[in-house]
């Protein structure tokens, strides 16, 4: 199975983490980051995974228009990581809607938190300091191998 990951990680490497502990377990995987992805680099995967941190609650804005892109009917999965979540918020409505269009199967959407110094947060330290953690790439990688089956 071919499989490439994009990925958008500005804030602290933190989705980039996830995606490097992917490829180190999994060295036949494709990366590309969003900003330089084209399409074309896109057109022979049976599997992309899209990875990004959350911002403003969603992906990355590149990752949207990567997934605008895709080949229809794309075998897809998520990888993201935030700050926090307490309500329990979908990050990744706005994706989804546009891999809808695109007639995507996404098979899968692992998120984790990442450490976000991001405006007033920066004033107490961060919130999900130390993450992701040894644990959370640990699940990362696993989560990628439940897809390979
Ligand atoms: C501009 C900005 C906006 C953010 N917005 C959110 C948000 O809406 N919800 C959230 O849980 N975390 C938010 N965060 C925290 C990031 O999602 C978190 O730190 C993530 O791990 C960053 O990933 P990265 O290091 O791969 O860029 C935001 C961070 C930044 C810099």
């Amino acid at each position: 199975m071919k499989t490439a990951i994009v990925y958008h990680s500005s804030h602290h490497g933190n989705t980039k983490k996830l995606v490097d502990a992917i490829v180190a377990a999994h060295n036949d995987i494709a990366v590309f980051e969003a900003e330089s992805c084209r399409p074309d680099d896109l057109s022979s995967f049976d599997l992309i995974g899209l990875a990004s941190g959350i911002y403003y609650f969603s992906f990355d804005k590149s990752l949207l228009n990567i997934a605008v892109a895709l080949p229809l009917h794309q075998r897809v999965f998520l990888l993201s990581t935030c700050g926090g979540n307490k309500l329990g918020l979908n990050y990744a409505r706005k994706l989804e809607a546009v891999l809808s269009e695109r007639q995507a199967e996404i098979v899968g959407h692992f998120s984790c938190l990442g450490y976000n110094t991001y405006g007033f947060f920066k004033l107490f330290g961060g919130t999900a300091k130390g993450h992701p953690d040894d644990d959370d790439l640990r699940h990362a990688i696993a989560f990628y191998e439940s897809l390979r089956g």
